[in-house]
């Protein structure tokens, strides 16, 4: 389903809770989670991949809640920054369950990393072995994969394509970046190489690039076998599974995926004389973003000569991906029932920008007007988590709901909050 909200209903609800009492409990704007959707979503994972590893992809939403169901659900965590690692494993995360990721991770990051220790870090550039291995205490060794660009163009936007090597991530596989990073690696004795890992992109909705991806990669393990006398026992194909935003919009079929990707797989491994890798995925987006919604309230409506604009009380700084990416949403109207005729209507923020539009050229009734409640589905997955400060408006809340109940996970980031941290002049 392309959300958890029943279509299409006045009074909407999500989690057995009605999405008015939520915003009038909460306020507005508000991100609301369904929990229930979320463990659902683990679980399906879980299923389709039963001789797998499933990592969440924290960067998708990550509060202490999620950490908590996320790993009680079984899966692991795929971090990309100290900040990611420590919420998660001072909420209980268990750290071997962790995997490290980052272009340019901070010796920070590596530090925190190595402390609490990750399973499982994920070598990016050349220039990180080195600073890495160094970093490892004499006595221990860390468990690495190496990141590799396979040349797969797939994903939903360029902003979002990391397949191919005309962008940061990754070692290419085409110039033989990875092969000499693989080399360099096997020479690091505090370095334990234990596999290979692609990440094609995100909002992807084929399967078919991912299979490309498995027969590159097994091709990659099978030279470092000839080469090196080194079977990788780990495949990492990361995450990238595409949602529907829209109603009707394709979304990937996870088990679908799982299927082709796996026989995929045994057939590639068989051809190489190879045996089979333990696989591991690292989905973001299909977990979190279904299982979210954005409440938001009508703050003025404006009639031009050729548009209506909605304005609403967050924007931009809440949900970025509209402006950014030039992505599409269906917000409806939540809580009142309207006989009025739909009209095209372009909803927009509240932020002191001409480009803050959240949705354009949606059907609302016509006589949508101030003080009435827009609910914007598949909200769970990179809106709060990049969400800004921009004009001090504040980050909204996250509320969870489970079987009829609700509660608070964040609260709404108060102007105190904003203020307290400018030490002045
Ligand atoms: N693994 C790695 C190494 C990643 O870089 C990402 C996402 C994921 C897994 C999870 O991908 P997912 O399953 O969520 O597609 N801000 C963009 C998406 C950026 C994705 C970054 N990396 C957006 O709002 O569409």
């Amino acid at each position: 389903p392309a959300s958890t909200l029943p279509l299409p209903e006045d009074d909407l609800s999500i989690g057995g809770v009605a999405l008015t009492e939520l915003a009038d409990r909460f306020g507005t704007p508000a991100y609301v989670l369904d929990e229930d959707e979320v463990r659902r979503r683990c679980r399906t994972y879980l299923r389709a991949f039963p001789d797998a590893d499933v990592y969440y992809a924290a960067k998708a939403f990550l509060c202490r809640a999620m950490a908590h169901w996320v790993a009680e659900e079984g899966l692991g965590l795929d971090v990309c920054s100290a900040g990611e690692l420590e919420l998660a494993v001072t909420t209980g995360f268990p750290p071997e369950r962790i995997v490290l990721h980052g272009n340019a991770k901070s010796p920070a990051d590596l530090r925190a990393a190595l402390r609490l220790g990750v399973g499982r870090i994920v070598i990016d550039s050349t220039s990180e072995i080195a600073r890495l291995a160094a970093a490892v205490p004499a006595d221990s060794r860390q468990k690495v994969l190496i990141r590799v660009v396979p040349g797969i163009a797939a994903g939903g936007h360029a902003k979002i394509r990391t397949g191919t090597d005309d962008q940061k991530f990754g070692l290419s596989l085409t110039d033989g970046s990875a092969q000499h990073a693989i080399t360099r690696v096997l020479g690091q004795p505090r370095l334990e190489l234990v596999g290979l890992h692609c990440h094609l992109g995100s909002q992807i909705t084929a399967v078919k690039p991912y299979l490309s991806a498995v027969r590159r990669l097994v091709g990659l393990l099978a030279r470092v076998r000839e080469q090196h006398g080194v079977t990788l026992p780990e495949l990492d194909l990361g995450g990238g599974h595409g949602v529907a935003y829209l109603p009707g919009e394709p979304a990937l079929d996870v088990v679908g995926l799982a299927t082709k990707v796996r026989a995929e797989l045994a057939g590639s491994c068989a051809a190489a004389g190879l045996p089979v890798p333990r696989l591991a995925v690292e989905p973001g987006r299909a977990i979190a973003g279904p299982s979210g919604v954005v409440l938001y309230r009508v703050l003025s409506v404006k009639r031009t000569g050729s548009h209506t604009f909605v304005a609403v009380d967050g924007g931009m700084s809440d949900n970025p991906r509209p402006a950014l990416y030039g992505v599409r949403y269906a917000p409806r109207l939540v809580g009142r029932r309207s006989a009025v005729p739909t009209e095209p209507v372009t909803v927009v923020g509240r932020h002191c920008e001409a480009g803050d539009i959240l949705a354009s050229d949606v059907h609302l009734p016509g006589d949508v007007r101030p003080g009435d409640l827009l609910a914007v589905p598949v909200a769970g997955a990179y809106h709060l988590s990049m969400a800004s400060g921009y004009n001090l408006v504040g980050r909204p809340p996250v509320v969870a709901v489970t079987s009829g109940h609700a509660r608070l996970l964040v609260r709404r980031e108060s102007l105190a909050d904003i203020q307290e941290r400018d030490i002045g002049l």
